[in-house]
């Protein structure tokens, strides 16, 4: 049987979002102990949020998902409408097991210089096939490469999301190259973008949370993240990070 996963992520990541506020109130009350001896902080945890593009694709989104799952690492998904239809299943696993879904265009073109019904067709049938599939939601939007125009801000109809680590998985495909590329710059707050259509991607992901794990780090869905750093979250406006 699948266990619901959402009480234990949010337990981890709202202890963390706690931490972090107390360390915050410490630090503007300047609380000492017995005169000079200032009482030592917690340590903030720190938080990031995984991504992933380009998907569904069922067996490597599968095989990410049991690795989350077994972990239990909330992430965000921004899925091509194209390939949502035979995919239902899949990703309303997504969502049961606490993941954010959102939207990554139908076809993924640029999503530049479209006309409003162009623009409609690449994001907003996309997002009514989310709809049909998870329920109401604003279901946020990733462009795909990133490119975007003044269109696009004023259209999305939702926070616009980049990212702020991108390992740049899809161009070799190299496990090792993308674990220690992502282990050497990763920090607290991150947006990391990662591709769910590779195997090398699957096992660079089980490597990379295993280690951030025992470092302590906190794993958030895009908007866990956006909440967790107080960071107020508006339709129109591109986030690439915690610090936005
Ligand atoms: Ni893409």
């Amino acid at each position: 049987m699948k266990k619901n996963l959402r009480p234990p992520i949010l337990a981890g990541c709202m202890l963390a979002a706690l931490l972090l506020s107390t360390a915050d109130i410490y630090r503007t009350t300047s609380i000492s102990a017995g005169g000079d001896a200032a009482i030592k902080l917690p340590n903030p945890v720190p938080m990031v949020a995984l991504t992933f593009d380009d998907g569904p694709k069922p067996e490597t989104t599968t095989r990410l998902l049991d690795a989350l799952a077994l972990r239990e690492i909330p992430a965000t998904f921004f899925l091509v409408g194209e390939f949502i239809p035979g995919n239902e299943p899949l990703i309303r696993r997504m969502a049961a097991e606490g993941h954010q879904v959102g939207v990554h265009s139908y076809s993924h073109i640029e999503i530049i210089n479209l006309s409003r019904s162009d623009f409609d067709f690449e994001v907003t049938q996309t997002r009514k096939l989310l709809r049909d599939i998870l329920g109401e939601g604003e279901y946020w939007l990733r462009p795909p490469y990133g490119i975007l125009d003044e269109s696009v801000l004023n259209w999305a109809d939702s926070p616009i999301i980049l990212w702020s680590l991108d390992p740049e998985d899809w161009k070799d495909r190299d496990t090792q190259r993308v674990v220690e590329e992502v282990l050497s710059r990763v920090k607290d707050g991150d947006i990391l973008l990662f591709h769910d259509i590779y195997d090398s991607s699957v096992d660079a992901v089980i490597q990379i949370t295993d280690a951030l794990l025992e470092q302590g780090y906190c794993f958030g869905t895009v908007e866990q993240l956006l909440n967790a750093g107080g960071t107020p979250v508006e339709k129109g406006k591109i986030y690439r990070s915690s610090e936005s």
